[in-house]
């Protein structure tokens, strides 16, 4: 993912603690700590300007060198080439995603999952969507960066078909630490847009 700055949130609001809240409609207890998601009840649409404080909060708690609101604003208002879109769920921003879409190449800048709703396979959902939504926009590739010591990322990229491609030594600034390129053909997912359409 890319570096940026330090994120300016203005939400007050715990929107994504992700706390077990037993008892209430449509939440069941997972973990101490986690929410299980009824994966039917997820919607995905694109990142508004008005998600930026529920994103900052996401992005706080999700990476060390997080992005300014000023930098998500940027992205919605004045890059032509950005796909910014939102998980929710039972109206809340649970986890968001980014890439720029360019000729047929599309990179991810970013993708996280609050905290409290991980582990249950969202954030394969959500990178899904956003697969699904560069092959929409024209793209058969997909490429990004990611910390050599992010396990959970790694993984989860594998799984959908990323592969590592290379390194660029020292890129993330906060530690030094080095970037993982990785790319996915998006042949299948092609495909699989191909099949609903028929
Ligand atoms: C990376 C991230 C988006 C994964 O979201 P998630 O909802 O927890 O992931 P999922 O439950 O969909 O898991 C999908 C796959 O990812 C891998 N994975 C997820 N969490 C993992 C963990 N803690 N350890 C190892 N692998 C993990 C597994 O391969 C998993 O598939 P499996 O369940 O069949 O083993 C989430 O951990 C996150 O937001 N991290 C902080 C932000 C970040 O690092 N973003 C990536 C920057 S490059």
């Amino acid at each position: 993912m890319s570096e940026t700055k330090n994120c300016a949130a203005g939400a007050d609001s715990l929107l994504c603690t992700g706390k077990a809240t037993a008892n209430t409609a449509g939440v069941q207890s997972k973990d101490e700590g986690q929410t299980a998601v009824q994966p039917e009840r997820l919607i995905f649409r694109s990142m508004q300007l008005e998600d930026v404080p529920v994103i900052c909060q996401i992005e706080q708690q999700a990476f060390t060198s997080p992005w300014t609101a000023e930098a998500f604003i940027n992205e919605l208002t004045n890059n032509h080439f950005a796909r910014y879109m939102v998980m929710e769920w039972e109206d809340k921003v649970i986890g968001y995603g980014g890439m720029w879409t360019i000729m047929d190449e599309a990179h991810v800048t970013n993708i996280a999952v609050c905290e409290g709703y991980r582990g249950q396979g969202l954030g394969e959902r959500l990178l899904h969507e956003l697969q699904r939504t560069a092959v929409f926009f024209g793209a058969g590739r997909m490429t990004l960066e990611v910390r050599v010591s992010n396990e959970p990322a790694k993984n989860l990229y594998r799984k959908l078909g990323f592969e590592p491609s290379g390194v660029r030594p020292g890129y993330y600034s906060d530690n030094g630490e080095d970037a993982l390129i990785m790319w996915a053909e998006l042949d299948q997912v092609k495909a699989g847009a191909q099949d609903d359409e028929d």
